[in-house]
């Protein structure tokens, strides 16, 4: 049959129109990928700790031999995930004067979760009377702290540096002797396990209390402009912890130029500068720029309120618990109040854990109310 060639031959041309048509389609869908990248579904994370390309900001100039190193070890330290651990922990690292009046209150806290936290205690006044079996035996070696002096950083280093050596620790909180506990303790564990940030407080005042305590001997390795402020409630996952005790060189910078009584009559701080400026430059997208730690400076005191046992009310708590965006106040004339919410791998969540600061005389107020506040 000389008939059947004639269908191929017209075949064949459809085929030809259907190519070009094919390769447009491809071309049409790689453009519009490029234009409009897929969104980053971030939520839900299970991957804990994930390994970034990470690299802090090279400065316009020339590294010091100092900072080559630094910044080498730091990168190193930042994209290496920690000892894999069977049974992950928290590190609740207690820096006080002397005695903990809150302790059977965390006892409360703790009970039924054993072999999922360890308690560091730094008495830099006074070796405490422990009243809980759960703080016995749990002092670490400690030194003097004057307030506002660089031996406040010493005392967070030598706690991490201790809470570090048990390497099931992941989450390293420091809390004060006037801090309690905002939820329960699966709440809190969950809430800081399940992060891929740190939680540290930091931003960028521009008033008396936050650049003018800069000092231009930090040059050439801390610049004015990165100069930065929080509060040293922190907690952190464990390669942050390394990284704060593996740092001498910003350190030193801070212990020799931040400090009270310097020249122009400046007070530095660095409790208040040296963490959250390291962070700032070291890994500013780390860490959430807020603390877990509830303080209420609403007074406009030069020390936050404390709470009286007449204070602590069920509603009060809950009022703390509620509280999703965190709030920043500048120092200068403007007095401008920045806020943001809180995020949560992206999410919008309640900021607080613990909160401070209590009188001791609040206690049983607080274990009252514990089982009802904490609920969920
Ligand atoms: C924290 O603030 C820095 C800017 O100082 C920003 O780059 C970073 O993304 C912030 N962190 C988070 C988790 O949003
Ligand atoms: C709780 O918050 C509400 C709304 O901000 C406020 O009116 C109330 O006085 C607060 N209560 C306590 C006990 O702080
Ligand atoms: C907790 O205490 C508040 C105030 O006393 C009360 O209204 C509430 O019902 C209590 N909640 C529970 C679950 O017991």
């Amino acid at each position: 049959m000389k008939g059947v060639p004639v269908p191929r031959a017209r075949a064949a041309p459809r085929r030809h129109i259907w190519i070009p048509v094919v390769l447009i389609f491809v071309a049409i869908t790689i453009l519009w990928v490029y234009l409009y990248p897929p969104q980053d579904y971030t939520y839900p994370v299970r991957d804990w700790y994930p390994v970034r390309d990470w690299f802090p900001a090279e400065p316009a100039r020339e590294l010091t031999d100092e900072e080559t190193a630094a910044r080498v070890v730091f990168r190193q330290i930042l994209s290496t995930p920690p000892f894999p651990s069977r049974n992950p922990k928290i590190a609740f690292m207690f820096l006080t004067p002397g005695k903990l009046p809150f302790e059977k209150l965390w006892e409360l806290f703790f009970k039924g979760h054993e072999g999922r936290y360890t308690i560091y205690v730094h008495a830099s006044r006074e070796k405490p009377e422990h009243v809980s079996p759960v703080f016995f035996g749990r002092d670490i070696h400690s030194d003097k702290v004057g307030w506002g002096m660089i031996s406040m950083v010493d005392a967070e280093r030598r706690l991490l540096a201790k809470a570090l050596e048990d390497t099931d620790n992941q989450q390293f909180v420091l809390l004060s002797d006037s801090c309690v506990p905002l939820h329960n303790f699966d709440y809190v564990y969950d809430f800081l396990m399940g992060s891929r940030h740190s939680f540290l407080d930091c931003f960028d005042d521009p008033g008396p209390h936050g650049v003018f305590r800069y000092s231009k001997h930090m040059l050439p390795e801390v610049r004015e402009a990165e100069f930065r402020k929080g509060s040293q409630w922190f907690s952190v996952k464990r390669q942050h912890a390394m990284v704060v005790v593996a740092d001498s060189l910003y350190y030193t910078k801070f212990r020799h130029f931040c400090k009270p009584g310097m020249e122009e009559g400046r007070n530095c701080y660095a409790d208040e500068h040296y963490l959250p400026t390291l962070f700032h430059m070291m890994d500013p997208a780390g860490i959430a720029n807020w603390s877990v730690t509830y303080v209420d400076w609403s007074e406009g005191k030069w020390h936050p309120r404390s709470f009286r046992a007449k204070d602590v009310t069920y509603e009060l708590l809950k009022n703390m618990t509620s509280v999703d965006i965190s709030y920043h106040v500048t120092s200068d004339e403007k007095k401008e109040l920045l806020q943001r919410p809180c995020l949560w791998n992206g999410l919008k969540r309640p900021c607080y854990l613990f909160a401070r600061k209590f009188y001791p005389e609040t206690l049983n107020n607080l274990m009252n109310l514990f089982s009802n506040y904490t609920i969920f």
